[in-house]
This record gives C-alpha cells, structure tokens and sequence, in this order.
C-alpha cells in the first residue's frame, strides 16, 4: 500500500493559472481550419471561430494563449494581417509546409478568439527578422487609447477600445529559427527591442493606480543549454551598463519529449513498453531542467521575480502516415495523457519559479487537446488531463508526498506514482495522483494532515497504453467518475488503475 500524505496546512506557493495555458502557431491545422474556420463556413462558427472548440476549449478552463509562434512569430510581418481581408498580402508560410498564408487570421481575429475563449493573451513578438519600430507600432496599434496614428489604423479597421496584452514574448529561440544568435547577441537585442514595448495605460488605469502591465518574457534555453541561459543573464543584468529593474518579468524554456531522439521521433500511436517508459522517463526530465535552469536565474534574481516560462512543451513525434511532414499532426494516446499529468504535476510543484506554460500546440499539432477533422471535433487524452487539473489554478500549492517504487526499463526506470496537490480559495483540496506503470495497479492510502474529510470525490482517466479516441471512435478515452474509495478510521485507501491520471477533489 503507498501512502499518500497531504498536508492542507502546510501552503508552499501560487500555482499561477498560466502554468495551465495553451499556445497556438500559424502551423498546419491549428489556426485555420482547427480555430477559425471563416464566417462563410458550413462549419458552425461565431465571427468565424469554430463554435465546437472554442466551447470545449472554455469548459478546459484556458487561461492563457500564446500566438503567432513559435518559429512563425520571427518571420510574422502584423500589417500583413490587419485591414480588408480581401487586400491582405500573402505570404509562403516556409518553416511549415511552404504553403501560402493568406493573412486571413490575424491581430483582431487573435483577440476576438481570447475574447470568445475568456482568456488572457500572450503575443510573441518579431525580433529575428522585424525591426524595432514595426514592433513598438504593434504594441501602439494594438494598447494606445488616445489619438495616434496606429491607434487611429486600429479604428479605421473597426476596433475602438485597445486591446489587453498580458505577456510579450521577444523573440522566439532566437538561438535557432529566431535568428541563429549567440546568448550576448541576443540579449543585446533583447535590451533594445524590450525597451520599446511601451506601457501605454488607459485614462481609467492611471486614474485606478494600476501598474503598467505588459510582462515581458526574454527568450531562453533549448533543454539543457545551460551556457545560453547564464549567457542571456549575465548581459542582461550583470553587464555594462545595468539596465533597470523590471525589464525582464520571464525566461523562456522550450523542451519537448522526442522518446526515440529528434531524429527518428517515433509514432505516436505504435510502441512498446520499453519506448513508454523512455517516454515518461523523459517527461520526469522536466524537473531536472527547471531545477538547474532554475539554480542558474537564482544567481541573478534570488527573489524570484523573474518567472520561468515554459513556453513550449509535449511529445513531438512522426507526423500521422500520408499527412503533410510540415503539419507536424499526431495523435494522442493514453502515454500522451501520462506526459500531461506528469508535467502539470512538475510545475505545480515548482511554482515558486514557473509562472506560465503553454503545451504545444492547442489543436491539431504536436501533443494537441483537440483534433479536429472537416466539421468533426475530438477531445484527446492529454484534453481531459487539462480539464482534471483545472481546480489547481490559482490554488496554493501543499506539501504532498507519494510512496512509489521504480519501475520500467533499466535505463529509463521512473517512479509507479506521482502527485501533487493544492488548496482552492473555497477551501477544497484537490490532488491529482498519476499511476505510470503500464499494467500494474497500485492500492494507495491517503492521509490528510489534521483534516476531517466530509466529502471525496474524483475522476479518472484510464485505459491501455495505446488507447486514444478517433473521429470514428470519440469516446473511447475520457474522464469518468471515480467511485471506489474506502473510508475506515479515517483513513481512506483506493486502488489507483495501471496507466492512469486521477483527480481527487475532498472538502
Ligand atoms: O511548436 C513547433 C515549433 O517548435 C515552434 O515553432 C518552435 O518554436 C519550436 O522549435
């Protein structure tokens, strides 16, 4: 029997919402045709966003959206986008298939999606190949509310009100398809561009006393680059001369689980046993990261300040057989499902440091929660691991603690069990518990620190390790209620399936 102690006393941090946040590139099938669909459509849709995802995505609970890229947000002109769809230029989309972007999707389609999904944005903006006035005309088009020219464009093409950005990027992997730039190089730009993402408050705000707000995130590290992260730090704040405080409120972080190396990938949908541990041996790995990438920004900001942002993270393997290898679509099975609930778990427990991150991709790329296909709309594993874990956003982390045993393959052995766990401002205690083994269920016991339990409730999702739901199958993976739990002098055991994400809700 594990034990499973959770103290509710004990608060350990703010799990921020946007650790629970999405992203969405101009790549293949997210944006059109997964999102927006046009108002022409047969596809039912709102000021053409598809009505379908835009209502699954609200019911996940979405926090935030990260937009246009990716490798997509260096290359992305925004005039391009704005005004009479019609005249939009077009443009060869070449990280992504080659094919032509028409524009169609662009700065008020962006914002009138969040709108429609109630979440928070996330613009990445162009430093690899945009100049530093096309960007700080972006920030004024988009944030200024008094008269200026790009205030006034905004009007013409019909928006009154500025919009709200919550977080900047600038820049995306700028140490690749942002521009192949060494850390110092790019930090130096980091400095310049940043400095013109202007804070432009309405008349309200400044009368209300509140904070000019646009975060703004410093593009960081692939994997293990630990020499980028010191590098970008050391000529943002240690260098000559040192910039003011508050020109950086986030370092980015980009890993993704390739389980058989990111040259052969592997499917998504066919493996074995030993490649299902790599995999989730793999997703544990995240820790790691975020701890020494974490030790490192500990140097040059002790408090804190400074938040991780992981801002692209999941399974990326083969592309589905007979798709376009620059759609990067695949499916998304039960393992798919495990790397969810165990990266969620890492950043819960490392929320002091993680402030933001955005699983890739929202819909139709890479580990995607929606599949859509023509008028048809699926939820995949990894949906409704989102959809559990809602109930700890803006919860305080609590010290918890699982038994586990190792299992797996020699090389790539992982725990069996894995938790975390957080207190809502109404006071219930919810713990999501995953069970990694591929066949073996594992009876656990829980126990609450000093805490009566008048109600339990959970929900699971469980299946074989291959299981995943298709358009001909939909349902063939989602969460259900999870009844069996014995209660016998205040304690509470449970036996938690093999391959399975649970989420434990107790008042
Ligand atoms: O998510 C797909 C791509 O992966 C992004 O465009 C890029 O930032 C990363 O390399």
């Amino acid at each position: 029997m594990a034990r499973l102690v959770v103290n509710p006393h004990h608060k350990m941090g703010h799990i921020n919402k946007d650790i629970y946040g999405h992203f969405a590139e101009h790549l293949g099938r997210c944006i059109y045709e997964g999102l927006y669909v046009g108002e022409d459509s047969p596809i039912p849709n709102k000021n053409g966003m598809r009505t379908d995802v835009v209502e699954a995505l609200k019911e996940m609970k979405i926090p935030v959206l990260r937009w246009p890229g990716g490798c997509f947000a260096d290359e992305y002109h925004w005039m391009d986008g704005i005004g009479p769809k019609e005249s939009r230029k077009r443009m060869v989309n070449t990280h992504w298939g080659g094919v032509v972007e028409d524009n169609s999707f662009g700065t008020h389609e962006y914002f009138e999606l969040c709108d429609q999904l109630g979440c928070d944005t996330y613009v990445n903006l162009n430093l690899g190949s945009g100049t530093v006035q096309e960007m700080s005309e972006w920030i004024e088009y988009m944030t200024f509310e008094g008269d200026s020219p790009m205030a006034n464009l905004r009007r013409k093409n019909g928006r009154e009100e500025p919009w709200k950005i919550k977080y900047v990027g600038v820049g995306n992997e700028n140490w690749g398809c942002g521009g192949n730039m060494t850390p110092e190089h790019y930090a130096n730009e980091y400095r310049r561009y940043q400095t013109y993402v202007r804070d432009y408050r309405t008349e309200e705000e400044k009368k209300e006393g509140i904070k000019p707000g646009i975060k703004k995130i410093c593009c960081g590290a692939n994997v293990d680059d630990y020499g980028w992260t010191e590098g970008v730090l050391e000529t943002c704040f240690a260098g000559y001369p040192r910039p003011k405080t508050g020109h950086m409120d986030g370092l980015s972080l980009h890993y993704y689980v390739h389980p058989e190396g990111w040259k052969i990938k592997g499917s998504a949908t066919d493996f074995d046993e030993e490649v299902w541990y790599k995999t989730l041996a793999k997703a544990l790995y995240t820790e790691k990261l975020i701890e020494r990438h974490g030790t490192i920004m500990d140097k040059y900001d002790p408090k804190k300040k400074i938040g991780m942002i992981v801002d692209e993270w999941g399974n990326w393997f083969k592309v589905e057989p007979g798709t376009n290898p620059g759609f990067l679509y695949q499916q998304n099975t039960m393992r798919d499902a495990l790397v969810a609930g165990i990266h969620l778990n890492v950043f819960n427990k490392h929320c002091d440091r993680v402030k933001m991150a955005n699983i890739a991709q929202m819909v139709n790329v890479l580990q995607a929660v929606i599949l859509t296909e023509g008028e048809k709309m699926i939820k995949t594993p990894t949906y409704y691991v989102f959809h559990m874990y809602r109930f700890h956003q803006d919860a305080e982390l609590v010290e918890s603690s699982i038994e586990s045993e190792k299992i797996g393959a020699d090389k790539w052995q992982v725990p069996n069990l894995q938790e975390s766990a957080s207190v809502a401002e109404d006071g219930t205690i919810n713990i999501t518990v995953n069970n990694l083994s591929a066949d073996t269920d594992s009876p656990v016991e829980l126990f609450l620190t000093d805490t009566e339990i008048h109600e339990i409730k959970a929900e699971i999702v469980t299946n074989e390790m291959h299981a995943m739901n298709t358009f001909e199958n939909p349902d063939v993976v989602t969460e259900v209620p999870f009844t069996e739990f014995k209660q016998e002098n205040g304690k509470v055991s449970f036996v938690l399936p093999a391959c399975s994400v649970m989420h434990i809700a107790v008042k």
